[in-house]
């Protein structure tokens, strides 16, 4: 596997240390909220991140899965989102934290986000592990994020290439000559 990265670009330490300092600010964030938040992360590339975020918020919380289908092909070029499965929650006054693993073109979080806003939380705010910094649209802020990155395509620790290379635990670069 590690034969198909150009190269690493965070690594699974670096991850830790940074997945650390995003929970204990959301944890700073959400601590007056006593009722509990609900989590949503949009599946499938979030799923390691998640795991380990939430284990680190000390405390109650739901979580409502939900799939977005982002219809790019070879990587970087940008996809229209589609929804693939809801929430089974309702987040009518709850405080609510979307949960993505990569800001690109912006173009699913904001299907999710504006999905989720007709539904009156009382807070919805938004995640990332990665944001690629020239390519995310200045009108969609994210809350929490871990890594401006450069305009490469990513994989590992969650992100997929075709379904490969989630359980990768750094994040590299893919070589380009494997989707061009
Ligand atoms: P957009 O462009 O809608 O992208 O912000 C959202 C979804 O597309 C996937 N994506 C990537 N996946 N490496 C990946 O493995 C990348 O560099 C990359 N860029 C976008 C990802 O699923 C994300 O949620």
């Amino acid at each position: 596997m590690q034969n198909d990265l150009a190269r690493i670009l965070i690594t699974r330490e670096q991850i830790q240390k940074r997945v650390k300092e995003m929970a204990d600010a959301i944890s700073a964030t959400y601590a007056d909220r006593t009722r509990g938040l609900v989590i949503v992360p949009v599946l499938a590339g979030s799923i390691i991140f998640l795991a380990d975020l939430i284990r680190r918020l000390p405390f109650k919380m739901k979580i409502g899965l939900l799939t977005v289908s982002s219809y790019r092909g070879a990587t970087t070029k940008p996809g229209s989102a589609r929804l693939v499965q809801d929430l089974d929650l309702d987040i009518k006054d709850r405080h609510v934290l979307v949960v993505d693993d990569i800001l690109d073109t912006g173009n699913t979080l904001r299907v999710v986000m504006g999905l989720l806003q007709k539904r009156e939380p009382a807070s919805l705010r938004m995640c990332v592990l990665l944001r690629k910094t020239a390519k995310a649209p200045k009108d969609l802020v994210a809350d929490f994020v871990g890594f401006d990155i450069e305009d490469v395509f990513v994989v590992g620790y969650g992100l997929d290439y075709n379904d490969h290379y989630r359980n990768w635990p750094d994040i590299g670069v893919l070589r380009p000559e494997l989707y061009s």
